[in-house]
């Protein structure tokens, strides 16, 4: 996706998923929308999810996408597990060249994580695939970093 064209979508996207989370009170709801809003509006997004953090392990919510046998994730384990211990975005290029992976698609080339944190504490996380080797960059950090801390504002 061309830089401006992708800059100003990802602006309008940010508007639309701080409206959502302002203005709708039931958070399965609010996740729902905004898987569904990335997923429809990315061309590049083919898996989109959130695992949220119970009883110390990371459990599968709303997503968009292929079924997963991942529907539980121990922290420290897979991409999910490494970005919840490490408490930051986790991007990998290539899903092939990382040893620590739980592979949910032959298809996904690139994967994103972003961890929901409220303070010190990881709550959930925000785990995109692509079929695109490399897909994301500093843009989607951003984005998926901000709709990450509205989140947490209202959890
Ligand atoms: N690939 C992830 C597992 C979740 S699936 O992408 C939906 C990982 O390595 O943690």
């Amino acid at each position: 996706m061309e830089k401006d064209t992708k800059k100003l979508l990802f602006q309008q996207l940010e508007v639309q998923a701080k409206e959502l989370i302002a203005t709708e009170d039931d958070m399965e709801k609010v996740y729902k929308g905004i898987v569904e809003m990335l997923d429809n509006n990315i061309p590049y997004y083919d898996w989109t999810g959130f695992y949220m953090v119970e009883k110390g392990e990371l459990v599968l919510g709303h997503y968009v996408g292929a079924a997963t046998d991942h529907t539980k994730i121990q922290i420290g384990q897979g991409i999910c597990g490494q970005a919840a211990e490490r408490k930051e975005t986790f991007i990998v290029d290539d899903v092939t060249k990382e040893s620590n992976y739980l592979a949910c698609s032959f298809e996904t080339a690139s994967e994103i994580v972003v961890p929901i944190m409220k303070g010190s504490e990881v709550l959930g996380e925000i785990d995109i695939d692509s079929h695109t080797p490399a897909a994301f960059d500093e843009l989607d950090q951003q984005l998926l970093e901000t709709i990450a801390s509205k989140l947490a504002e209202k959890l």
